[in-house]
């Protein structure tokens, strides 16, 4: 196969990882015998310092002409003052909305060896395989009004939350067909004892239920989420939850795979799990631009990845290669190396650049 990918490095530790997932890359070019074209564009802090924007025309033309795209991270201390007109961040929300990637999927995986990195009980971990599904372009992060303002009563500031039935039917719908793929069961997160949009959320999941009879859909509060997700995370199947939900939550679900450094990301505009090829997808780690690691070379690369294998997944169709991929990460953490962020209890042996090689050696040999 021959496909060409936008790779939109950004801020931080986002090079750095990123550049990992491009040595992988180029095994799994080898060894299967693929053609990756790579073109390289700006986002973020160093888009904001080239460019006075954190998301360049040119950014958005080179990612509408590719077939998917691989993002490390953005944002820094740099360019984040509170009274920073433009920021970094605003690159990520704007490519999310440009190239409507309304469905943002963050797999949790529990990896046996890693056990000793978290601070959750062994016994509560077990069995635990979760799939977040994540509203990405509606919500507070985009809802308008959206400012701030001088009274002569004091400052005042404004963001809104708001959600349409197409928007929030779309992603439940895609909740519904990921779950009948998997354990048949979907949580669906919402606030509905206060907020108005978590009871048309809530409405809309019991209808499109109908048409899932063969999967258990269940309602939680977001508050008692977060705490279930600690106490009892094995019985989460998929969770499906509005924007800011979804963001929080999946840092929680995180800690239950040992670091933010292992979770990966897709962010998919149209597209089914079923009908790879189709939209277009972003590829990136759930981990942000670290500043306080950036340039040490310590960062895990794990994430970004994953994110890689789930890139030849879900926009290629290319599942062995990215199971290859998948396995070659375990075996590397039951060798026992470790970057930093997950060596909790055992030995920092592994660097960003490390620890891509080893991986990488992995996927060349076989297994
Ligand atoms: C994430 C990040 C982003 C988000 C930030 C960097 C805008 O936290 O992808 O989870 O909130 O969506
Ligand atoms: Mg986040």
């Amino acid at each position: 196969m021959n496909v060409s990918i936008a790779v939109l490095p950004g801020d931080g530790i986002g090079p750095e990882v990123v550049a990992e997932s491009i040595k992988i890359l180029e095994c799994i070019a080898n060894k299967f015998n693929h053609e990756f074209r790579l073109i390289t564009a700006d986002i973020g802090g160093c888009a904001i310092d080239k460019y006075g924007t954190p998301f360049p025309e040119k950014t958005l033309t080179t990612c509408s002409t590719v077939d998917a795209i691989m993002m490390g991270a953005v944002g820094g201390p740099k360019w984040d003052s509170p009274s920073n007109k433009i920021r970094p961040e605003d690159g990520l929300l704007a490519i999310r909305k440009a190239l409507k990637l309304f469905a943002n999927i963050r797999p949790v995986k529990v990896y046996p060896s890693l056990l000793n990195a978290t601070p959750i009980k062994p016994e509560i971990l077990k069995g635990v395989d979760i799939l977040v599904l994540r509203e990405l372009t509606g919500g507070l992060y985009f809802g308008k009004p959206k400012k701030r303002w001088t009274t002569t009563r004091g400052r005042r500031a404004v963001d809104t939350l708001k959600y349409s039935e197409h928007e929030i039917r779309r992603i439940i719908k895609l909740g519904f067909n990921l779950a009948e793929s998997r354990r048949k069961k979907l949580t669906s997160v919402d606030k509905q004892n206060v907020l108005e949009t978590s009871r048309l959320w809530r409405e809309i999941a019991i209808e499109v239920s109908e048409e899932h009879p063969n999967v258990e859909l269940e309602h939680i509060l977001v508050d008692n989420a977060a705490m279930q997700l600690i106490r009892n995370p094995a019985t989460f199947d998929v969770i499906v939850s509005e924007n800011t939900f979804g963001d929080i939550l999946t840092d929680e679900t995180a800690v239950l795979s040992g670091s933010m450094g292992m979770l990966p990301s897709a962010s998919l505009s149209e597209l089914t799990p079923t009908s790879a090829g189709k939209g277009i997808g972003l590829y990136e780690p759930i981990h942000g631009s670290a500043p306080d690691i950036a340039g040490k070379g310590i960062a895990n690369p794990i994430g970004s990845i994953l994110s890689t294998a789930m890139m030849l997944r879900l926009s290629f169709g290319m599942d062995k290669e990215a199971i290859c991929i998948e396995k070659a990460v375990e075996k590397t953490l039951e060798n026992g190396y470790r970057t930093a962020d997950i060596s909790m209890g055992a030995e920092t042996n592994a660097t960003t650049s490390s620890l891509g090689d080893l991986i990488s050696a992995s996927i060349g040999s076989d297994f």
